[in-house]
């Protein structure tokens, strides 16, 4: 399972919502994940489930031994364009060039990770942040609430509220490490701190909470389409976050940073039996 905690919200919807970025889209080169050819890129995680490569198992290393260079280069040459094809109907996979990807900005220092974690020194007032660098909100959010919900969304917590501290338009995408940043986000990626218009998230999505609502395929047996169950690849500690329909790191390179094409509503219809 991922790792991650609790809160909030989900937001999803209407296509409306595309907004005028205020940052100027990094541009950018394709990337390419070391290991990751179309069988590869199943998993929602970067590289693998943690993201790494396993260098026992990183089965390019035999095969240079055994090859010349010269035919090496060849099979690189035609997996780097096969990988570009992909990349044209997919659009660019990976985090580089992605809306993620702030290394052009004069206040990145020409780093990507940098912005949101830190190799030391990382912010661990947060359960489930992964060595986090950058500023947290500190704002109260209005959750989503129906007559119909089962489930009880908390505040924010885990991923959702690493997403909010940027996405909640009251911490400046550039206050990391400590820094105090003046860009804030606007337009349509702008969440803000009311939630009751998003997606609901920061709560466990368990078999119970399936059987008593009846309108949800069991997350611990429901295949996610992404290399495991539901439970196992969408959900951080069991619970609903942001990150339960979007990668971060883009690293399928789905349009809006999706975990999994939402064509034919397939993302929705992972999760809700309709
Ligand atoms: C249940 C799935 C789901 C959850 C949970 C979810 N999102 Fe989304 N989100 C989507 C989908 C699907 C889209 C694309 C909507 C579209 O293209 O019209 C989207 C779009 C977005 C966009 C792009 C808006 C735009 O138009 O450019 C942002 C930013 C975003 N989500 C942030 C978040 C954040 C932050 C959270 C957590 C607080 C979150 N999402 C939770 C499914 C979700
Ligand atoms: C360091 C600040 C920061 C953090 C943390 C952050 N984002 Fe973003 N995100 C941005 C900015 C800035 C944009 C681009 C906004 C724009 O173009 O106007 C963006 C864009 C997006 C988009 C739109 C992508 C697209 O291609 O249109 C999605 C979806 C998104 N973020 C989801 C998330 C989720 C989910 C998380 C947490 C798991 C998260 N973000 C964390 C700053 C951040
Ligand atoms: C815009 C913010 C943002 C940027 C930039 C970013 N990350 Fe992350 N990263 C997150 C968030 C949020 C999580 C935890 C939640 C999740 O996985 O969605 C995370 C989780 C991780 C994890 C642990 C879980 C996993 O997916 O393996 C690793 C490792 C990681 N990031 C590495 C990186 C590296 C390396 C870079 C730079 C190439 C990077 N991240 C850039 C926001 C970011
Ligand atoms: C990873 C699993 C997952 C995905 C993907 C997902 N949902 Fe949900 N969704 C849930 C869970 C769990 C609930 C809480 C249901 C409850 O407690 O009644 C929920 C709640 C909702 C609700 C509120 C229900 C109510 O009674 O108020 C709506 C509407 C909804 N989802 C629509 C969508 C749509 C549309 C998509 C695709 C864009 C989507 N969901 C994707 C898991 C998911």
């Amino acid at each position: 399972m991922r790792v991650a905690t609790t809160p909030t919200k989900g937001a999803e919807p209407p296509a409306t919502r595309h907004p005028a970025p205020i940052l100027p889209a990094a541009t950018g080169a394709v990337t390419v994940c070391h290991r990751t050819a179309t069988a590869e890129r199943t998993p929602p995680r970067p590289c693998g489930s943690g993201g790494w490569n396993n260098p026992n198992t990183d089965n390019r290393k035999g095969r240079q031994t055994v090859m010349n260079n010269k035919s090496y280069r060849i099979i690189l040459v035609l997996a780097a364009g096969m990988l570009s094809a992909l990349n044209s109907a997919y659009g660019a996979a990976g985090i580089v060039g992605s809306k993620h990807d702030f290394s052009s900005q004069a206040w990145a220092k020409n780093e990507i990770c940098i912005v949101c974690h830190t190799p030391h020194n990382a912010n661990t007032s947060i359960a489930d942040a992964p060595l986090w660098n950058h500023t947290m909100t500190a704002a109260s959010f209005t959750v989503y609430a129906s007559g119909t919900m089962n489930a009880t969304p908390g505040a924010p917590d885990g991923a959702s509220k690493l997403c909010l501290s940027c996405h909640d338009g009251t911490v400046a995408v550039d206050s990391y490490g400590g820094a105090n940043g003046t860009t804030i986000m606007t337009g349509n990626a702008l969440i803000g701190t009311d939630l009751r218009n998003d997606h609901p998230v920061s709560f466990v999505y368990d078999d119970s909470l399936a059987s008593t609502d009846g309108g949800l395929h069991s997350p611990t047996s429901r295949d996610s389409g992404l290399g495991g169950t539901v439970d196992a690849k969408m959900l951080i500690s069991h619970k609903m976050q942001c990150s339960s329909c979007h990668d971060v790191h883009n690293t399928a390179g789905i349009g809006k940073m999706l975990l999994k094409s939402n064509e034919g509503s397939a993302l929705c219809l992972t999760c809700h039996n309709k």
